[in-house]
């Protein structure tokens, strides 16, 4: 079984700072890194700053800094963000590098020699906040502008001489694909989309511009760039040094495993990505997931909308795992979702605090008083214990069917039902009164150790700083997370000292409380 997994989060602009949205995109694909990481796979995690286009450079010069300037500055607080939320990337790549400028006019050499670009001239709209063309029924008419009709952006009229790359010679074979392959696109209903988009026939896409200077020249051309998106969706196979087909990273991580996206960039990802991909005989992804928005009231959060919600505010006053929890389990994935700062103090609140802080605290000072520090030594396993622990082993494969699947509303829906379940066992079980019978009462507490145990490797893809500071308890280190334990009963070794640990999360105040 191929056991390499590689994960992409979309290539950022640096036109401003980072904001929840691109956050999200970054703490999910970690999620899913993490999982495959502890599950024996060998990862590969990408991200980066998508920093060439027109956008980009009407944005540095309306700072009055030189564009390679202002994107260096910018492209920085993305990196510095991947730090502050913990992300475990293997790699973080800048469309202005070399190495993917390399990647870039190498593509485009190949397309050309299989006749797949030609020049002609583009007349049409563009808009330049979502660097995309739009044909006459994709746009309206709005306070006197025109504007796209499914992103709301402004659109320009362009009328310049370009390269062509021959999208509608793709069309069928496209489409083709998705039918043979149907989990290549992401959720179900934006598939629908996507198929419905290309069955209404695709036309040539206009894949250079000659009106301005900042992106990567086409190749022996000394007036066109190369259009923003072709340059931008190369990065995925430059990070594992394209055009060299030979070297270790390619041919283990290439085909990707998932590019993970947002919803609004899905038509670049699942027809012009792969047209371009079949058109230079690269293999394809196997997977393009579209997500949901993250909203702020009911609008998109965006910078053009002034409505951006800081993830670094929200660390500061909560906390990362806080968040971390929050977006991977609030907000349905696939779905948009809200952030509400109520609804966080209560994640905080009733499912950090309570459910899982408040089980390790009390099994841990249980076992301190009663079991001398130790994990019991003397157990024997009832009916009870073993629902409980058996939970684990006979759902293992199914968890990973969901990951792979993208299921992770059913991974965190496990995490708190067991949770839920093992508190009510330790209450119920009331191991307080069994103190004339230690082999129940060692029991009662192996079983929730082992619990806790589990519950904290698996917390670990989800908030994995306080998974690693309750797996101190049995000083567990970081390397020895491992999702295929989870089978195991008996993982925790008998008559070894447990530590007390802090408190894991402390509760929100709320006034009406
Ligand atoms: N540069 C392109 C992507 C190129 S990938 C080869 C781009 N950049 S972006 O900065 O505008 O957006 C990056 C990602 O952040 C997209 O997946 C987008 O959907 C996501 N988000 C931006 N705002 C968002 C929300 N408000 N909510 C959730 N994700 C959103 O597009």
């Amino acid at each position: 079984m191929d056991k390499n997994f590689y994960i992409t989060t979309p290539i950022y602009y640096p036109s401003a700072k980072p904001h929840m949205g691109h956050a999200y995109s970054s703490i999910i694909a970690d999620f899913f890194a993490r999982f495959k990481k502890i599950d024996g796979f060998d990862v590969f995690f990408l991200t980066g700053t998508d920093e060439h286009g027109l956008k980009i450079q009407r944005a540095a010069e309306a700072k009055g800094i030189p564009t390679l300037e202002f994107c260096d500055e910018i492209s920085k607080t993305f990196k510095d963000l991947s730090k502050i939320l913990n992300l475990t990337n293997t790699d973080f790549i800048r469309t202005t590098e070399d190495r993917h400028k390399k990647s870039v006019q190498s593509l485009w050499n190949q397309l050309k020699e299989n006749e797949d670009i030609y020049l002609s001239k583009y007349s049409g709209w563009y808009s330049i906040s979502d660097e995309a063309f739009y044909s006459e029924e994709e746009i309206e008419e709005f306070e006197g502008n025109k504007r796209s009709i499914s992103s709301k952006s402004a659109v320009e009229w362009v009328d310049e001489e370009s390269f062509f790359f021959k999208l509608s010679k793709w069309e069928k074979p496209l489409l083709e694909y998705y039918k043979k392959n149907p989990n290549f696109i992401s959720p179900e209903s934006r598939k629908n989309e996507v198929i419905n988009f290309v069955k209404s026939g695709l036309k040539d896409l206009s894949v250079s511009r000659k009106s301005f200077s900042w992106g990567i020249k086409v190749p022996n051309n000394k007036e066109h760039v190369i259009y923003v998106w072709l340059d931008a969706l190369t990065n995925y196979i430059s990070a594992l040094n394209y055009p060299n087909k030979d070297n270790d990273l390619y041919k283990k991580f290439w085909p990707a495993s998932i590019h993970l996206i947002g919803k609004d960039i899905l038509r670049f990802h699942a027809i012009y990505w792969p047209a371009f991909l079949m058109a230079a005989k690269i293999p394809l992804p196997k997977r393009i997931y579209g997500h949901g928005w993250i909203l702020s009231g009911e609008e998109k959060m965006s910078k053009s909308k002034g409505n951006i919600l800081d993830p670094i505010e929200i660390i500061d006053k909560y906390g990362l795992d806080p968040l971390r929890y929050y977006l991977i389990k609030e907000v349905s994935f696939g779905n948009d979702g809200n952030i509400s700062k109520e609804k966080l103090e209560d994640c905080i609140n009733s499912d950090l605090a309570n459910n899982f802080g408040n089980l390790c605290q009390r099994v841990t000072a249980f076992a301190t008083k009663n079991c001398g520090g130790k994990i019991p030594d003397k157990i024997n396993f009832d009916k009870e214990d073993l629902r409980l622990l058996n939970k684990f082993k006979s759902n293992l494969n199914l968890i990973r069917d969901k990951i792979d699947n993208q299921d992770i509303n059913y991974y965190i829906s496990f995490i708190v039902n067991t949770l839920f379940e093992t508190n009510k066992y330790f209450n119920d079980q009331e191991p307080w009164k069994k103190k004339d019978q230690m082999t129940r009462l060692n029991t009662i507490v192996y079983t929730t150790l082992e619990i806790v145990r589990k519950i904290s490797f698996m917390l670990y893809p989800i908030i994995p700083e306080s998974s690693l500071k309750a797996l101190k308890i049995f000083n567990i280190s970081e390397n020895e997370i491992n999702f295929s334990s989870l089978e195991n009963h008996e993982y925790l070794k008998k008559g070894i000292s447990i530590n007390s640990i802090d408190i894991l999360f402390k509760k929100i105040e709320k006034i009406n409380d």
